[in-house]
């Protein structure tokens, strides 16, 4: 008993001390990397591509947390939708961050001050989007949750809303909304009525209305620096592929990607409106993604980026591994460095790292408008 009780002490004890180690190692690597970049809170709101572990205890088939999801992740499956980090995981680490942004779901025993994330697979900018799924929790209550954790800033803090109004506003603000407002509600067509309701165009502009009053609350809760992305070439998934009626297995569903490109242009356009409209929306300072190019690019030119797999996914059933995603235990593909796609719907971490360096540098304002991550973070 004692002897047990001992060892289990010095494992402990040797478990804190490399986790001291590596935190220690990775940011001096980091600091190295971008010596300037010091972002004090970082905080999230998004679907499966950014939900770290959000969904973890709710009642859903969007659920990532078993193996082999997190095969190369340092903490195993955490309920990311990948085989390692997310972009946001990557992001937080571009940006100064020497831990990860915990799920809100933990936050009761974690601070809140340095961020949180709201993400949630299956959500959408509307409620119902993921019904098809199970629970999740949607656009409008991940801001509700934000909301709720403004007290304990406060308090953190010690001082008034001024305090908390200060802090927020030194804070970086990731929304990434819309890829599931298609896939599982206007493009399921057997389970949703949207598509009768709504021409694409329609569509396009009820998701863009909602979004634009949900970012609009956020800016009043207190987000200036607020990165905004767009939906990816989703016409080009394994699912989609997998479910396209075509010989060729790697021909994309480009009325798919037509509609999701809608939906794009005007959150581009929408960046504008909260930048330049001093009046509403002082001191907003709103970037775009354009997932959709840099998601296209890393399709349409897997040699310049090390894959050799575009077209099928690294683990999964059936047609393109694209008809569910990975199941339970099962052997995922050997080099994941050589797939875009971990599983039916989402990228490999090692996508997930050029997508958000991508984002982080570029100087083409064609991925990041008007300004990259990286100005973003030191402005
Ligand atoms: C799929 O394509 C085949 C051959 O072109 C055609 O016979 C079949 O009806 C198509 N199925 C659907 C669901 O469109
Ligand atoms: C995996 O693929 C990457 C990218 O093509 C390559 O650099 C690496 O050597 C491969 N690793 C193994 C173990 O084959
Ligand atoms: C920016 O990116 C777009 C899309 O890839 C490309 O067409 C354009 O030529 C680029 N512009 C510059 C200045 O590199």
């Amino acid at each position: 008993m004692e002897i047990s009780a001992r060892h289990k002490r010095s494992f402990s004890f040797l478990v804190a001390l490399l986790f001291w180690y590596f935190n220690e190692a990775w940011s001096w690597t980091h600091a190295k990397e971008t010596p300037q970049v010091r972002v004090p809170c970082f905080f999230i709101f998004g679907d499966s591509l950014v939900d770290n572990g959000n969904n973890n205890d709710i009642l859903t088939l969007a659920r990532a947390n078993y193996q082999p999801y997190g095969v190369d992740f340092p903490q195993g499956p955490t309920g990311r939708f990948s085989n390692g980090r997310t972009v946001v995981d990557v992001l937080a680490q571009l940006v100064g961050f020497s831990t990860y942004i915990p799920p809100h779901s933990e936050t009761s025993r974690r601070s809140v001050i340095a961020g949180a994330n709201f993400a949630s697979g299956a959500a959408g900018i509307r409620d119902e989007t993921g019904n098809n799924l199970g629970a999740h929790i949607p656009m409008n209550q991940q801001l509700s949750n934000f909301e709720g954790i403004l007290p304990e800033i406060r308090r953190y803090l010690g001082g008034d809303m001024k305090a908390v109004e200060n802090h927020l506003s030194k804070c970086i603000f990731y929304s990434g909304m819309g890829s599931n407002d298609y896939l599982n509600n206007y493009f399921m067509t057997n389970y949703y009525t949207t598509s009768s309701q709504f021409t694409p165009t329609a569509y396009a502009n009820a998701l863009l209305q909602d979004y634009s009053r949900q970012l609009a609350f956020l800016y009043q809760l207190g987000g200036r620096k607020v990165i905004v992305a767009g939906v990816g070439q989703i016409g080009c998934i394994p699912y989609e592929l997998a479910r396209y009626n075509s010989t060729d297995q790697s021909r994309c569903n480009e009325d798919k990607n037509n509609a999701v490109n809608l939906f794009n242009s005007g959150l581009r356009q929408l960046v504008d409106v909260f930048n330049h409209n001093n009046a509403q929306f002082p001191g907003a300072k709103f970037v775009y993604l354009d997932s959709y190019l840099s998601s296209r690019d890393l399709y349409s030119k897997p040699k310049t980026y090390g894959f050799d797999v575009v077209d099928k996914a690294c683990c999964g059933v059936g047609k393109n591994n694209g008809q569910i995603t990975c199941l339970p235990f099962q052997e995922p593909c050997e080099n994941r460095s050589k797939y875009l796609f971990w599983d039916a719907f989402h990228p490999t971490e090692i996508a997930n790292v050029l997508l958000a360096k991508k984002a982080f540098t570029t100087k083409n304002k064609s991925y990041a408008y008007p300004i990259n991550i990286q100005q973003l973070a030191t402005l």
